[in-house]
């Protein structure tokens, strides 16, 4: 069974494979929504439309399921996703759009990247 471990939260969930990550996050005690996105009426039930639950995967990109066109053209769409996309492309993700095949460890609420210190580099 694939592990998720929580890196901020220090916490290592066992899930089936193929289990969303955000429903596994939500399930185990781990918020993935920042600030006022955490109330329910503030984020989407996992539609991939409001790309609040974003999520940095540390560790075990290649045991997640690859981003879809929406969940792409959401990331590119975005008027603040780009600021946490840069630097990280390959592994930003929408957890409600990510499933879990094998063991990974997450970084819940990253921070963005307002500055540009890597958009240069
Ligand atoms: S919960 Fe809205 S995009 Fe994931």
């Amino acid at each position: 069974m694939p592990k998720i471990k929580f890196i901020r939260e220090n916490k290592v969930v066992e899930v089936d494979p193929g289990t969303n990550l955000r429903r596994a996050a939500l399930d185990s005690g781990v918020n993935v929504y920042p600030g006022i996105h955490q109330f329910p009426l503030a984020h989407c039930p996992g539609w991939g439309s409001c790309a609040t639950c974003r999520v940095l995967i540390k560790k075990g990109v290649e045991n997640i399921s690859r981003p879809g066109w929406k969940e792409t053209l959401r990331m590119l769409l975005g008027p603040l996703t780009i600021f946490f996309r840069i630097g990280h492309e390959k592994d930003l993700r929408l957890s409600c759009q990510t499933t879990v095949n094998g063991d990974v460890e997450v970084e819940t609420l990253p921070e963005p990247n307002w500055h540009g210190e890597r958009f240069w580099g």
